[in-house]
């Protein structure tokens, strides 16, 4: 294989540069969605069309602050979206490879403006819920096209900052949906339906953008578009010369295909190590409780005592916070390294959730509400809690599983790490109304365990891949791991329990 860390020459053209900015809009469509749901189901309009029982509920509050939102279907609202997305995600992947990225990518936008028109149109809950489907089949072909199409037409020396894009954009996405909100919340009685249609801008900026992008040169190949994939990779390399990267692309393409069925070598022992980590990133990103945040910030700040207004302008300053620390990540991950962040981050993030959780249990009872000292602190553990994961946990938990496995089961194995994102964010935004009314403040100590536990596993387990050639990793990486060096030695017994 050419590859060894080689750098080939290019620029970063208008064009490239459009490209990346136009694909990144997949994340704008997803960070969308995460922020809009909560402040949506806070809405009293939207609770008295739909959720009566909730909205009766939520006038009677004093009764109790914990579990006022606590209603399956609600939740269901939520996260009816990332089931859609968990089973498309695999369609997804067939589509990348027989159609290319960028018909993906179209088809992503399409769904997503379809999900819009239902979801602001909606008269009742059944066409809500279709609506949401929709989105989430929107969510589950953008997910794996656009990370997977940033990442192959990316210079291998921006690799790390481009992919991160991606997740630069689900932030503002979700800053900006935040806004959204705060600014229609007011918008009676259908400020709900601007909320949720307005979610068809950033698909349609991505719809055009999907007819101006390139296809892949990796994708072209694949598809025996040789020529074509030679014009495409002059274009984005903005050089004349780009034969030494061409002919990689073939040797990695002609690698790729001697693996018929990648999903079946996926389960292979050797495979197993990356494989482990990319599932674990993104279960453990879901149980940090950031989503817990994200989805139910809004609501989350009225439990807490604030008013409608005062809690989605809490949220738009979290999702300021945001923004602001996945740049951090964007030029501190290839300097400080994967792992130093993730474990700052653990303690950060774990000093956050018990602080909060600490502060809710001993002042927070099932009735009243927070004095205004208290909740302004909360507010700031909350900023703390959110700042760490955005420079860790978030960007690197879709960066590691798109850089750890070798070529021939790096799409199969990265449709693992998207659906396990899928539906440990359904679990999450399914139960996190109901695990907040049970456990109450100790919801935020079930969190805290998680991170511990999270910690743990980087200091154990995850390689650093910091610098590190994407198609040396097996040797660079794997096979010198205390751990995962056993699953590659050709001795190892067959079945591997680890001692
Ligand atoms: C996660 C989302 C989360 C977002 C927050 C992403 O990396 O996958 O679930 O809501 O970060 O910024």
């Amino acid at each position: 294989m050419a590859s060894k860390g080689e750098v080939f020459k290019s620029k970063i053209t208008v064009y490239v540069l459009a490209c990346w900015l136009l694909a990144a809009f997949g994340g704008l469509m997803f960070g969308y969605d995460i922020g809009i749901s909560g402040g949506v189901t806070g809405m009293d309009d939207f609770l008295i069309k739909f959720f009566p029982k909730v909205h009766e509920r939520k006038l009677h509050a004093a009764e109790n602050n914990y579990c006022k939102y606590d209603d399956q279907m609600l939740q269901l609202f939520t996260s009816s979206l990332y089931l859609a997305a968990l089973v498309s995600s695999f369609g997804a992947s067939k589509a990348c490879s027989i159609l290319g990225r960028k018909p993906t990518i179209f088809l992503a936008s399409a769904f997503f403006i379809a999900g819009a028109a239902f979801s602001a149109a909606a008269e009742q809950k059944w066409v809500l819920i279709l609506g949401r489907i929709l989105f989430g089949i929107g969510v589950g072909f953008g997910n794996e096209a656009v990370p997977l199409f940033l990442t192959e037409i990316a210079p291998a020396q921006h690799r790390g900052a481009v992919n991160i894009l991606f997740q630069l954009f689900v932030t503002i996405g979700i800053l900006v949906a935040n806004l959204v909100n705060y600014g229609t919340s007011n918008m009676h009685p259908n400020g709900w339906r601007v909320s949720l249609g307005l979610a068809a801008i950033p698909a349609f900026v991505l719809l055009i953008g999907s007819l101006i992008i390139t296809e892949t040169p990796s994708s072209l190949v694949e598809r025996g578009k040789e020529t074509q994939g030679k014009v495409a990779l002059k274009k984005i390399r903005g050089v004349d010369n780009v034969d030494a990267e061409f002919q990689q692309i073939i040797l990695a393409c002609e690698q790729a295909k001697k693996v018929q069925k990648p999903f079946k070598k996926l389960f292979k022992r050797e495979s197993t190590p990356p494989l482990i980590i990319a599932i674990s990133l993104q279960v453990f990103q879901q149980f940090t409780g950031i989503n817990a945040i994200m989805f139910y910030a809004p609501v989350l700040f009225q439990t807490l005592g604030f008013k409608s207004d005062a809690s989605l302008l809490s949220a738009v300053i979290t999702g300021l916070v945001n923004v602001g620390s996945t740049f951090v990540s964007i030029f501190a991950v290839d300097k400080a390294g994967r792992r130093k962040l993730l474990l700052q981050a653990c303690v950060q993030m774990l000093i956050s959730q018990l602080a909060i959780g600490w502060i809710l249990h001993v002042h927070l009872k099932e009735t009243g509400s927070l004095d205004r000292t208290l909740a302004a602190i909360v507010v700031i553990l909350v900023c703390t809690f959110v700042m760490s994961f955005a420079w860790s946990w978030g960007p690197l938990g879709w960066l590691i599983p798109s850089e750890t496995f070798p070529m021939e089961t790096r799409t199969a194995g990265f449709a693992f790490a998207v659906s396990s994102n899928m539906i440990f964010t359904f679990i999450i935004a399914q139960a996190f109304l109901s695990m907040l009314c049970h456990l109450q403040a100790y919801i935020f100590f079930f969190f805290s365990a998680w991170i511990l536990v999270m910690g743990i596993f980087v200091v154990f387990l995850l390689p650093e891949t910091k610098g590190v050639p994407i198609d040396s990793m097996v040797e660079t990486v794997w096979k010198q791991h205390p751990v995962w060096k056993k699953f590659f030695t050709d001795e190892a017994p067959k079945s591997y329990e680890m001692a």
